[in-house]
């Protein structure tokens, strides 16, 4: 068993924290976030996939141990990097992982293994992190220490499919360093699966996260144009479904959200510019798609409201859901909030339920409310934008006078699907 750092403790970081604790490993958690390190000392989870009892049981155990000193990363054996990957100006901001780089690298020792799970460009491990940790250690990369990338690829909220279920892609710089990251990363999880090169590995996270937002698109842009074909896309859909091979189904929505499907196709198409000749036409394409569906989703909406003889303007319209997934309270970069902002603009009265965001979560000029009865019934407008379980759809379809659905989950003759 070793001592293992696992440097940030998000969404990715902190069940691989609680994970590894569980396999036997001693673990520090690191996060610049002293308001993060405080809760989880407290036992207090923000991450819906760790319990509270989980986390509590980690800290029991005395090998997990979360903490913002920098210096508490001293004699790491594996070295984990999980910190965020956001866009700046539509380009890679990698200042998370190269402060994580070089404050990693100031406490590694011969024979250390640090590993990448940051969602990236091809090309980062080595071109980046490799030289961060050489220059604040003195050491050389895939010979002094061990080096590679395994992209996280866990679904929150997916209670099939997990960090341990989901099999792991791993890779090293050279052949000594895929074999200690493989080693490691077969502690953790059910099955590892070795990619000769971590620009592969890099970029099978890409292509993954792309596959997703480039159907995505596809789907959108569909139901964009089938109302005027006469075509309902949602039985289109489900019929093509039903194809048992050469087809995968994707459903239209008010656009994506989270942290990876808005951002990593970005430092892929980023990426063909920088280094490869022309252009990543598709991707740039299918980003321009799901970024405009929140207009699209107004202008549905807008068009409802005038068949009723009234205009976004002044009305009382009920969004349900701001997360930007089902079950989830995740809010980064969720389509809900684009269609809210817009409908503020537009000078209508927007209240939002969504039970799984933090109830001190504010939007400006949106009113946060409790989903029920009442609150449908008073609406000009009900728009479903994220397919919670918690919204009764049998409620919403009887009480509204009007709904509009983003997400093809409700029925009734109130009821206006994208
Ligand atoms: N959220 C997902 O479902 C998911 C899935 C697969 C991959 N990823 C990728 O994993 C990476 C992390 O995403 P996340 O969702 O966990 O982000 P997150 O924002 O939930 O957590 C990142 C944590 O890192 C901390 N941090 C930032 N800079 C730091 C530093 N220099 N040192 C220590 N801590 C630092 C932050 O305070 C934060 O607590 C991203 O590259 C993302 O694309 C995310």
């Amino acid at each position: 068993m070793a001592l293992v750092a696992v440097v940030g403790q998000g969404y990715v970081g902190l069940p691989l924290a609680v994970r590894a604790v569980e396999a036997g490993h001693d673990v520090v958690g690191f996060d610049v976030d002293a308001e993060r390190v405080r809760r989880l000392l407290a036992g207090d989870s923000y991450v819906e996939d760790v319990a509270d009892d989980r986390l509590v049981a980690a800290r029991a155990t005395g090998r997990y141990r979360p903490t913002d000193r920098a210096d508490d990363l001293e004699g790491f054996e594996v070295g984990i990097i999980a910190v965020p990957t956001p866009l700046a100006d539509r380009s890679p901001d990698l200042a998370h992982v190269e402060a994580a780089a070089s404050a990693l690298g100031t406490h590694l020792r011969p024979g250390a293994c640090v590993v990448l799970e940051s969602s990236t460009y091809p090309g980062t491990t080595e071109e980046l992190v490799g030289p961060l940790l050489e220059a604040a250690s003195g050491l050389r990369a895939g010979e002094d220490f061990h080096l590679g990338y395994s992209p996280e690829r866990i679904d929150p909220g997916n209670a099939q499919w997990t960090l341990t279920s989901i099999p792991k892609l791993v890779s090293g710089v050279n052949a000594s360093s895929l074999t200690a990251v493989q080693g490691f990363y077969d502690t953790m999880v059910d099955k590892t699966i070795a990619v000769s090169g971590t620009r592969e590995a890099e970029m099978a996270k890409l292509l993954e996260n792309t596959f997703r937002n480039v159907n995505a698109a596809l789907v959108n842009e569909m139901a964009t144009f089938a109302r005027d074909l006469d075509v309902d896309i949602w039985e289109a859909i489900e019929a093509a479904s039903t194809k048992p091979f050469g087809f995968l189904r994707f459903t239209p929505g008010p656009g994506v959200g989270g942290h990876c499907l808005p951002s990593d196709p970005v430092y892929l198409s980023w990426r063909v510019r920088q280094k490869a000749e022309g252009t990543a036409r598709l991707i740039e394409v299918a980003n321009q798609v799901n970024v405009e569906m929140p207009d699209y989703v107004v202008a549905r909406l807008a068009a409802a409201l005038e068949r009723r003889g009234r205009t976004l303007h002044g009305a009382r319209l009920l969004l349900l859901g701001l997360a930007y997934k089902e079950n989830s309270g995740d809010t980064r970069e969720s389509p809900a909030l684009a269609v809210a902002e817009r409908l503020v603009a537009a000078g209508a009265e927007v209240r939002a339920a969504d039970p799984h965001v933090d109830p001190g979560y504010q939007l400006p000029g949106v009113c946060r409310v409790e989903f029920g009865p009442a609150e449908l019934a008073e609406a000009d407008a009900v728009v479903l934008l994220t397919a919670h379980g918690a919204f009764d759809g049998d409620l919403i379809a009887s009480t509204a006078s009007l709904v509009f659905d983003a997400r093809g989950r409700l029925h009734g003759p109130n009821v206006e699907r994208l």
